[in-house]
């Protein structure tokens, strides 16, 4: 249930909050795409006996990555093959990844899509004649269940009128999952393993942001679907504008770090997405380079990305940089070739694209057009259409700059992090993408700790899903967690910690804070303790200069690295003095705890592979290139809870679908 908006100002942390505890079959943490395909589609395969809870650090309706709303879907199949969606993924993402699930996702992500549709999205159709007819027009041609067409951007991407995108999704998901058993506002701190089963997990503990109250919740089976991680790394914007990033602010890592910390295997951690996007304001370029058809250019006014040297340079990358569509890295290593040559800065031609698009078009065709270029924006990044306005810029009249962002981790938009799951349990899986469980069994999408799932972001090696494949594969999944639950009715979930040893935990940083706040005038400067906020500037900046950020060309080497981890080693000794006066403090102290762990485990895989897989996304020095004889394979890493101590590790590609 959602508490009421707090009144001003922020909530004082108490030296003693109360606890809460609870015990549920299922549990869902995480409030995004993914956890309200969990939840929507939960109670069709759960048992009379069984119980389900879910639980997101904000509330549903407008938390996680499409809480600002989106301009389009970008995966829709329809019409198209899932062995090539598969086939675009791989090229995409420079031939590493996990086949099964991206085939196996493929199969199951139109539906999601239909039901969006039927709960009221918006979905832009194409008229008899071919025209673009969006909102109410577009509905009057019907759903696309029922056969209309969408209208297509690129391949796989679809254009929604889609401001109210998570209002909708989320109410589906309250529905069906019945809202007495959700719970809002309560930021999951870490999970929790079983006492008597090794490598089982059994609960997690977090606590609310609004109240003083901590949760221990016990479960047979769970799904860690937080999102990605976003401001691991110095963003480009600062001061004011240091709250908008690419991605939206709230992810912190949570899904990757509380796995990481129960010993769940991570896989492609050293992969990133380094999105190009309108400088500044962040907006988004796909709408522009697919539907508008707008091209890029250099300082010098050409366009680059065709030129002999662009191609020059892609060849280098074959057979990813030779295919009809180049990488989303390969396209940002362009521009930065270009801006190293002294060819910057980078514009987004809208003039050209505009006018072009504009003369099959009647004035008030063209009007139309012009909005539509500022709804792409409004829908899911209204900064930038500020910014447009701040600068007058109108796009028909005046370019906009591109720019690569700060790097960001995540598994469901164009890159590939996250966890080390099982496939489907079907015959033409490999076994070695088959995780069995204590049982013997294979749970589609377990990862490598006995009931612990993972959807969206969270599953590594598997990008280009966006926001209807999560939703698609978080239903998938918690398919998977109710057998689970069912095939060990038995399990009575035992939590080794004390509650009091939980609570002290979680409540570490405000008594850290009760203990010393007296002895300064000024609140953030004390001997005693070091503010979340602190912390944050000193993991940026060594993230930013040493681990290939915006300040070095997203460029690293052997040397940098050692500098950084040290850095990053010291950081996590100095966390034990973090600081919280008040509750947003106590979830900015655990949020950044979050967010080195993932920064760490980012780094350690960049370490261990000794070459360059994704140029223009980081580039190691040291070793320049793909070296396909050592590394086409995947990188996996696990951290020993018990031990404390860090395993990296090569892990086999097995080809599925043939070129
Ligand atoms: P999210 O939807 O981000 O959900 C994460 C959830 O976890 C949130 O509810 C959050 O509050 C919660 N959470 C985080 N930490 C904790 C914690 N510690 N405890 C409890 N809860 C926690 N896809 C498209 O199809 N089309 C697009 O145009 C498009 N544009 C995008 C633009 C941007 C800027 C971004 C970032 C993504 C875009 N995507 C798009 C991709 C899409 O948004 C994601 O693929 C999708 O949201 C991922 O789903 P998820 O459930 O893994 O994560
Ligand atoms: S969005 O999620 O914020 O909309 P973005 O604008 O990068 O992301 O991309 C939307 C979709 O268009 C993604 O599927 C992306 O892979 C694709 N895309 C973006 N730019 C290009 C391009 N130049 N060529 C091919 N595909 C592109």
């Amino acid at each position: 249930m959602a508490l009421p908006n707090k009144p001003l100002g922020e909530l004082k942390a108490v030296r003693d909050p109360e606890v809460e505890e609870r015990e549920v079959d299922i549990l869902i943490v995480g409030g995004g795409m993914a956890a309200c395909g969990a939840a929507f589609e939960v109670k069709k395969w759960m048992g009379d006996d069984q119980s389900v809870l879910l639980v997101d650090k904000a509330a549903l309706e407008r938390s996680g990555a499409v809480a600002q709303g989106l301009s389009a879907i970008n995966t829709y199949i329809g019409d198209n093959a899932p062995e090539d969606y598969v086939r675009m993924v791989r090229n995409d993402l420079m031939g590493i990844v996990r086949e099964d699930l991206i085939f196996d996702l493929g199969l199951h992500v139109d539906d999601s899509v239909h039901l969006f549709e039927e709960w009221g999205l918006p979905i832009w159709k194409k008229s008899e004649e071919g025209k673009t007819l969006d909102g109410k027009k577009g509905q009057k041609m019907g759903t696309l269940k029922s056969g209309a067409t969408p209208v297509r951007t690129g391949k796989w991407q679809i254009m929604i009128n889609g401001e109210s995108y998570k209002r909708i999704v989320a109410e589906a998901a309250k529905l069906a999952i019945g809202e007495e058993n959700v719970l809002e506002r309560v930021f999951i701190v870490e999970l929790l393993l079983d006492a008597n089963n090794d490598n089982q997990i059994a609960g997690a503990v977090g606590f609310s942001v609004r109240e003083n109250k901590v949760f221990i919740i016990k479960c047979k089976s769970m799904m860690v679907a937080c999102g990605g991680a976003v401001n691991i790394y110095q963003p480009r914007s600062v001061g004011e504008g240091k709250g908008r990033a690419w991605y939206p602010v709230w992810n912190s890592g949570s899904t990757y770090t509380l796995a990481m910390r129960v010993g769940a295997e991570l896989s492609m951690m050293e992969n990133r997405f380094t999105p190009a996007r309108f400088k500044d304001g962040y907006g988004p370029v796909g709408a522009w380079f697919l539907l508008f058809k707008a091209k890029t250019l250099n300082g010098l006014g050409e366009a680059f990305a065709g030129s002999d040297a662009a191609k020059a340079e892609l060849e280098k990358y074959a057979p990813y940089g030779t295919a009809a569509i180049t990488p989303t890295c390969l396209r940002n290593h362009l521009m930065l070739f270009e801006m190293k040559e002294g060819r910057g800065p980078i514009m987004m031609d809208t003039v050209s694209a505009l006018a072009e698009l504009g003369k099959t078009m009647d004035k008030k065709e063209l009007k139309h057009l012009e909005s539509e270029a500022w709804e792409d924006f409004l829908d899911m990044t209204c900064g930038q259409a500020n910014l447009w306005c701040a600068t007058d810029t109108e796009p028909e009249k005046k370019n906009s700059e591109v720019m690569p962002t700060e790097p960001y981790l995540l598994g469901s938009h164009s890159g590939c992090c996250g966890l080390w799951t099982s496939g489907p349990d079907e015959d033409w899986v490999p076994d070695a993408y088959k995780i069995k469980a204590d049982n013997g069994k294979v749970y589609n999408r377990m990862t490598t700790v006995n009931g612990l799932f993972t959807a969206g972001d969270g599953v590594g090696c598997s990008g280009h899903k966006f926001s209807s494949g999560s939703h698609a594969e978080g239903r998938m999944t918690v398919k998977q967690m109710v057998r689970y639950a069912k095939d060990h009715a038995d399990f009575q979930p035992a939590i080794a910690q004390g509650n009091q040893e939980l609570v002290d935990h979680v409540y570490k940083p405000v008594r850290t804070y009760m203990d010393h706040c007296e002895y300064t005038t000024a609140d953030d400067v004390n001997p005693n303790y070091i503010k979340p906020n602190g912390m944050m500037y000193r993991m940026m900046k060594a993230g930013h200069e040493y681990g290939a950020g915006t300040a070095t060309f997203y460029q690293t080497t052997t040397k940098n690295l050692e500098i950084v981890m040290d850095l990053l080693a010291t950081m996590r000794e100095d966390n034990e003095k973090l600081a919280a006066g008040d509750l947003h403090e106590l979830m900015r102290a655990w949020e950044i705890q979050h967010r080195i762990w993932t920064l760490e485990s980012h780094l350690r895989h960049i370490q261990y592979r000794k070459e360059t897989r994704y140029p223009g996304f980081y580039y190691q020095a040291d070793y320049p290139g793909q070296d396909d004889e050592n590394w086409f394979c995947f990188v996996n890493s696990k951290y020993d809870p018990k031990e404390q101590t860090w395993d990296v590790f090569k892990k086999d590609y097995v080809k599925i679908i043939k070129d």
